[in-house]
């Protein structure tokens, strides 16, 4: 456990505007990571070792994009005990953003922990809003040349609900041409780079079984004709439906929901995908793991690994051992 329980930060942090709970909190770790007070959170890492996609993961539980888009606070949360994180998404053009994330990754220090199996590190990247939708596949391939030699693997968003259109880049024609342009990009710059990082597509839990099936196609049809290089999927972003908070007064607002109403959604893309691509394919689950169980239910969908967001807000690096550890008791 960590030398400030969480129960005791949370009442000040839930009393904040929640904008400003997360820019202090991120700032308090970005200050506070690499130094003695890291004691305040910093737990002992569960060793659960797992290959996947080529990679080692040192455990089975990773922090899930969009909490630390800009990368400022790697290693702090390196410290909670996790076993990858990832960090973005982040935004084509080769402008403030990207360059500024980058930086950030770059001063990092996780890497350099003599651990036998190291943190591995995910960067997310995306399309600009402003960029329209037939285009978007020039903003990844920016992010792409980017972000690809300081990445243990990349993640594709073509999931953020927020983002007008993103989510038609899903569909049937739309995706194989953007996975036929990465995958041509990945080739040139795991030739330039002498490595070749995994690619994780990041899908929406608001989809069909006849849409999760165009989807399971397209990458089989990729699997095969780029045999070297990794695919994955990290399934899912957060959803629009409404159907779990109907009842609730801000129900109508807009924008994804994450936590306890993703949770089935998410699962059940996880068993449909994993029942049309095999038992070998990468799939990275996401969506609601509140608790130790939710992670072994994510797992027994038919995940590899797990990721958690929203747990974290709401029971703070616990559960990151919490769920590490029910998770390796499978093996038991
Ligand atoms: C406030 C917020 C911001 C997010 N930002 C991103 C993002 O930038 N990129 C991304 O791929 N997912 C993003 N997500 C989705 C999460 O990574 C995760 O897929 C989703 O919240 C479900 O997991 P959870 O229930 O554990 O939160 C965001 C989620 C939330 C709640």
């Amino acid at each position: 456990m960590s030398f400030l329980p969480y129960s005791w930060a949370r009442p000040f942090l839930f009393s904040m505007d929640a904008e400003v709970a997360h820019e202090q909190t991120l700032a308090v770790l970005a200050k506070t990571q690499n130094t003695p007070l890291q004691c305040l959170y910093a737990q002992k890492r569960i060793e659960d070792p797992i290959q996947l996609a080529g990679l080692s993961f040192p455990n089975r539980v990773g922090l899930a994009a969009g909490l630390d888009k800009n990368a400022q606070c790697i290693d702090a949360f390196s410290a909670f005990g996790f076993g990858f994180i990832e960090v973005g998404t982040r935004l084509g053009f080769n402008n403030q953003g990207l360059d500024a994330f980058l930086h950030n990754v770059q001063k990092a220090k996780f890497r350099q922990q003599s651990q036998a199996r190291p943190m591995l590190l995910g960067l997310n990247i995306g399309k600009n809003a402003s960029t329209p939708i037939e285009n978007a596949a020039d903003d990844y391939l920016i992010c792409l040349e980017g972000v690809y030699p300081h990445a243990d693997y990349i993640t594709v968003n073509i999931s953020s609900p927020n983002t007008k259109n993103l989510r038609e880049l899903q569909s049937d024609e739309a995706l194989d041409a953007l996975i036929s342009q990465l995958s041509a990009k990945r080739a040139e710059l795991a030739q330039r780079h002498h490595k070749q990082v995994p690619v994780f597509i990041k899908i929406a839990p608001d989809l069909d079984e006849a849409q999760i099936s165009v989807i399971a196609n397209t990458l089989k049809k990729h699997c095969t004709s780029d045999a070297t290089a990794s695919w994955g999927v990290i399934a899912t972003n957060t959803t629009l439906a409404r159907e779990a908070v109907s009842a609730l007064p801000h129900s109508n607002e807009p924008g994804g929901l994450s936590g306890r109403p993703v949770f089935e959604k998410s699962n059940e893309v996880i068993r449909q995908l994993r029942h049309a691509m095999g038992p070998s394919f990468p799939l990275i689950g996401v969506g609601g793991v509140l608790s130790g169980e939710d992670a072994i239910a994510k797992i027994k969908a038919g995940a590899d690994v797990v990721q958690i967001y929203t747990g974290l807000i709401y029971k703070g690096p616990a559960l990151v051992t919490e769920a590490a550890t029910a998770i390796q008791s499978l093996r038991a």
